[in-house]
């Protein structure tokens, strides 16, 4: 009985997994029904925040909402199924600088004529480590407008073309 007691106790405390935990996670957008929006987004921990990389394409030229939604979730054909913005502290919708905003609140991509788009920045909200605040298992979803980073709840960005689900990615 103390045997089988002390061996649970060994299993549950696994300290060397959250050291060789990985430091970058990525999610790879697949388009909602109707549209044709495909890339990848990458997240990176430096020493200030998270390095957000991303690389879209298919989009229509100009402006598109770009956030992190509360669910891991793109199985709906609109990406419903991801939810609202990752919002764990209950703040209200603005841009990435604002300093009260959702976690989520990556503001906008902007796409060229050639119908892509390139981002990259740190932010200083989102984590990769910090359970509440992690972005592990939730979504990254592009939007068909503009978020203006004002209009609550959502900056009146439009339907979801885009939605991929964020997940450690492969050590280089
Ligand atoms: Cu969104
Ligand atoms: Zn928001």
């Amino acid at each position: 009985m103390f045997l089988s007691l002390a061996g649970l106790i060994a299993l549950s405390q696994t300290p060397a997994a959250k050291s060789s935990a990985p430091s970058t996670a990525i999610a790879v957008l697949h388009p909602t029904a109707g549209n044709k929006v495909t890339g990848t987004v990458t997240f990176a921990v430096v020493a200030d925040g998270v390095q957000v990389h991303a690389e879209i394409t298919g989009l229509t030229p100009g402006k598109h909402g770009f956030h992190v939604h509360e669910f891991g979730d793109c199985s709906a054909a609109d990406a419903s199924s991801a939810g609202a913005h990752f919002n764990p502290a209950n703040q209200p919708h603005a841009g990435p600088d604002a300093a009260a905003r959702h976690e989520g609140d990556m503001g906008n991509v902007e796409a060229d004529v050639f119908s892509n788009a390139k981002l990259d920045y740190v932010d200083h909200q989102i984590s990769l480590t910090n359970d509440a605040k992690s972005v592990i298992g939730r979504s990254v979803v592009v939007h068909a407008k503009p978020d203006d980073l004002k209009t609550q709840p959502s900056g009146d960005s439009g339907a979801r073309i885009a939605c991929g689900v964020i997940g450690w990615a492969k050590m280089q």
